[in-house]
């Protein structure tokens, strides 16, 4: 199954009609049980890792002459916040290697997803964008952060902000969105 599917999984059931009656925690839980399930299942049948998430294709219409246009729509940092999410959910439930990737563009995007738990982190918009040389600059970026903070290694960092360990780990919780909706 691949990977993007997952992330259909995931939010139809936070989304799901009906769901949005009960506790808003629930939908987290019945999501995250999903997510496990479904990649235990890529475990089983033989996978080492997955990445979380692929950025679908997004093909625009002209209303002009009603054709299918191809787009090339690129990433921003703000989509980095969609696999960092999960991955702090998912931190330490599965053996898979958990590898980010969708939106990361800068250091600080790379810090965030290896806090989270990612072991890897992926770039691509960021290197059509800028060219291959941007990966020193994130690189370097990752350094100066790691030293200003004192952590020696990522292996020291990596998850220590996934859910289970984050200082509120509520706040990964889909109800904090449905409360600033209400509160917009
Ligand atoms: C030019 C380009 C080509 C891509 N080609 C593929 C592809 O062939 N298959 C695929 O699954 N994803 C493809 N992707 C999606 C990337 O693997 C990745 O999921 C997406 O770009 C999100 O990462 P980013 O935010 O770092 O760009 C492509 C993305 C770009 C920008």
């Amino acid at each position: 199954m691949f990977i993007a599917e997952v992330e259909l999984l995931m939010g139809s059931f936070e989304g799901a009609p009906g769901r949005a009656e009960g506790p808003a925690t629930d939908d987290t839980a019945m999501a995250t049980l999903v997510a496990q399930a479904t990649l235990r299942a890529a475990e089983e049948a033989g996978a080492d890792g997955v990445a979380l998430f692929n950025r679908f294709y997004q093909p625009g219409i002209d209303l002009d002459t009603l054709e299918v246009t191809r787009e090339l729509s690129l990433s921003t940092s703000a989509d980095a916040l969609l696999s960092m999410r999960w991955i702090a959910i998912l931190y330490n439930q599965v053996k898979l290697t958990l590898a980010a990737t969708g939106g990361i563009h800068t250091s600080d995007d790379a810090m965030r997803l290896l806090l989270a738990g990612a072991d890897v982190t992926h770039l691509c918009a960021a290197l059509l964008q800028n060219g291959p040389g941007y990966v020193a600059g994130i690189l370097s970026g990752m350094e100066r952060w790691m030293e200003l903070y004192e952590y020696e290694s990522v292996d020291q960092l990596k998850g220590s902000v996934c859910r289970d360990h984050a200082s509120d780990p509520s706040a990964y919780e889909r109800a904090n969105y449905i409360e600033m909706l209400n509160q917009y």
